[in-house]
């Protein structure tokens, strides 16, 4: 367990029971941290009315929710159409939970056609700005909710004419385009789960995701920019589809105009199939536990699960806390953005299902940060009169590195809420944030969730909860997070230690689609009775938390999540790879980067060369997200005797430091010098 930030307040900090194959912790520096920053004055205000407008409101909120979830809950869910009533609103056998039981609904109804029935048809939902600037400027497209509700019924029936059914999985593999939100709510209007699969994934990653999810329809495009560079989508569906016999239809969008190949009878055209779909497409009733869609994330071993999130609970869950956490106000003359990719767990809870049924605009943009130009984002806020805003610290990181100038040629005054998430944000980057994009003046929500969560778990609530750069604070509505050692006593404020959730919240993850035991064994094995999240926090004097990182092998590179296995896995794929260990290490903008050490087939010749072909396979095995920053050749991993890989070792290597870790349990003590004297090469 390592802190990749220097985050702490000096003290004495242990961590029980959270070591990680009996390493022991090595907290690299520590700060005192005792900035702490108001609400601003008028915070309420500007906000149209804060629906948290006080620390007081907060804890009486909370507390209620913690005492009375039912009472609570109920309420809350009843601010949603249900077309039968739930009879109770949980039922929980730990570990599983159902909510709203016996109540049937429909996400899309809820997200948008209730928006046309309440009299808002015309009011804005999504505004989409494509990356490629012509001379009149970008593309831009405002679609309201009557566009939309139009738009995934013709879709629905799209998926209809497949032979798409309720309870079928449906892939989309698409860029940023508002098609993709479309594909995702026609899915959830006609009652077929979907399965989104990041655009920057590879097709050996789409034939896993694919195959586990026994998905028979893919949904794709020609290609999406990024950086002014097509990215060509379909070629790798084509791909993928040689190792997919059970794929029936592939619809392409036309995006980039880019060439491809369509293979009749499976591949199909969009717009073709569109224009000859009928406008009528009811929303069907779902049972509030029926699957809604699944997600691929990484774990501990090498094959990515897929997280079961069902209607009910994450449509209540996600829209309340997008309304709490950024107090989204229709009326209010508020514009939202997310700019995560779709492809997340950020970018279907607060770009589309958190956000619609709270109806404020959600922008979506397509493309990179600094395209055409450094400054893209702040054009972006300060053209759609962006009034609260959500990265993650690794684009802020890159753009406090680019340079203040391209912030301070735009007008950035309309911001009023400022929000952050994937990965503990550094005190520096939190407090450029602070100063150089919200002037001081707004709020910065450290939103702490996992793509199991669904949803925002412990953040800052805008007019009500005093920050300090680095915590994420206290815990949202209905969230009963605790520090706890593996017998799941509670620590003491200060101490370092597991951090669980000991009672369900609407939208938990059902399970691993497919693997009960994983479910079981990753989430609810290690301390009897509560979630496990599978990070190291501790809680500040104040009660705040404060995130350490991950406590098994999984790496958040900018904000993304990969296991180090996976890595692992597709190196020593390549033939000349005999074996790789594969650990985090510090990146000034990624937060963690990657490092490979590998060993080599005797006879291969180890040069930059190879350094090269073998991150191109891990980006063709798995995506560029999962390409290596470094490759170090070894004609050996220093092992324990009992053959475990010493990655404690191996990580001080990684961030150059100099280990004073016990190194008398190698096998090969010779090793590490070796390793160490290497460095430079
Ligand atoms: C990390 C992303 C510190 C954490 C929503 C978690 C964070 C993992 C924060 C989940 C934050 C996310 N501060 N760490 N505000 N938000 N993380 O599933 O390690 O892609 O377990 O979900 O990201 O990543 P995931």
């Amino acid at each position: 367990m390592r802190l990749r930030y220097s985050l702490l307040k000096p003290g004495p900090i242990g961590m029980p029971g959270a070591q990680m194959n009996n390493e022991e912790i090595n907290i690299e520096s520590v700060l005192a941290e005792d900035r702490v920053f108001e609400p601003p004055p008028g915070c309420s205000e500007t906000l149209g009315g804060a629906f948290i407008p006080s620390m007081e409101a907060y804890e009486t909120a909370w507390r209620r929710s913690i005492e009375d979830p039912e009472g609570y809950w109920g309420e809350v869910a009843n601010e949603f159409e249900w077309s039968t009533p739930f009879t109770e609103v949980l039922d929980w056998k730990c570990p599983d939970a159902r909510w709203f039981v016996g109540g049937r609904t429909n996400i899309t109804d809820n997200c948008v056609d209730r928006q046309v029935r309440d009299g808002h048809g015309d009011d804005v939902a999504i505004i989409w700005e494509g990356e490629p600037v012509e001379d009149g400027g970008p593309e831009i497209i405002k679609l309201t909710y009557r566009d939309l509700q139009r738009e995934t019924a013709r879709f629905g029936n799209v998926l209809k004419s497949l032979g798409v059914e309720k309870g079928d999985v449906v892939t989309i593999y698409m860029g940023m385009v508002p098609e993709v939100a479309i594909a995702m709510l026609a899915c959830a209007r006609i009652g077929a789960a979907h399965s989104v699969i990041f655009g920057g994934f590879s097709a050996s990653a789409i034939v896993d995701r694919v195959n586990d999810a026994d998905s028979k329809v893919i949904l794709t495009c020609d290609g999406s920019w990024r950086r002014g560079s097509v990215v060509p989508l379909k070629d790798n569906v084509d791909e993928a589809c040689r190792d997919l016999p059970g794929v029936q239809s592939v619809v392409t969008l036309r995006r980039c105009n880019n060439e491809i190949t369509m293979h009749a009878p499976r591949d199909r055209d969009w717009h073709e199939m569109v224009s000859a779909a009928d406008e009528e497409c009811p929303c069907e009733p779902m049972d509030s536990e029926a699957l809604l869609f699944l997600l691929y994330t990484s774990g501990s071993t090498g094959k990515p699960k897929g997280i079961v999130h069902t209607t009910g609970g994450y449509m209540v869950y996600t829209a309340h806390t997008a309304r709490n956490t950024f107090n989204l106000r229709p009326d209010e003359e508020q514009v939202y953005w997310c700019t995560a990719d779709v492809g997340w767990i950020t970018g279907h809870s607060y770009i589309v299902y958190g956000c619609l049924p709270n109806r404020v605009p959600t922008v979506m943009y397509e493309g990179a940060p600094n395209f055409p130009a450094e400054d893209r984002f702040w054009d972006i806020c300060e053209r759609h009169a962006v009034t609260q805003f959500y990265t993650a610290p690794t684009a802020i990181r890159a753009f406090m590195k680019w340079g203040d100038e391209h912030v301070q040629r735009h007008d950035l005054s309309r911001l009023k809420v400022l929000g952050t998430v994937g990965e503990p944000i550094n005190p520096e980057a939190w407090m450029w944030y602070h100063r150089t994009i919200g002037g001081e003046r707004c709020p910065i929500v450290d939103t702490w969730w996992q793509t199991e969560t669904g949803g925002h778990m412990i953040t800052p609530h805008p007019a009500a909860t005093p920050t300090v750069p680095g915590s994420c604070t206290l815990p949202a509505m209905g969230i009963d997070a605790a520090i706890v050692d593996e017998n799941g006593e509670e620590l003491p404020n200060g101490t370092g230690g597991l951090l669980v959730i000991r009672k369900p919240w609407p939208s938990m993850l059902r399970g691993i689609h497919g693997d009960r035991e994983r479910y079981l064994e990753t989430y609810w094995s290690r301390v009897e009775g509560m979630y496990t999240a599978g990070d190291g926090a501790r809680r500040d004097e104040r009660g705040y938390f404060w995130i350490m990182g991950r406590i098994d092998d999984v790496i958040n590179v900018s904000g993304h999540r990969l296991g180090t296995m996976e890595v692992e896995s597709a190196l020593v794929a390549h033939d000349t790879v005999v074996e790789a260990a594969v650990v985090d290490m510090p990146h000034e903008i990624k937060g963690s980067g990657i490092a490979a050490f590998v060993t080599l087939a005797s006879g291969t010749v180890e040069d930059d060369a190879l350094v090269e072909e073998l991150r191109r396979h891990v980006g063709q095995e798995i995506g560029a997200i999962a390409k290596p920053d470094m490759i170090r050749f070894t004609h050996a991993l220093p092992k324990t005797r009992s053959g475990k890989i010493m990655r404690r070792l191996l990580r001080d290597i990684a961030a150059g430091r100099d280990s004073n870790q016990d190194t008398t349990t190698l096998e090969d003590a010779s090793i590490m010098d070796k390793l160490r004297g290497n460095e430079e090469s």
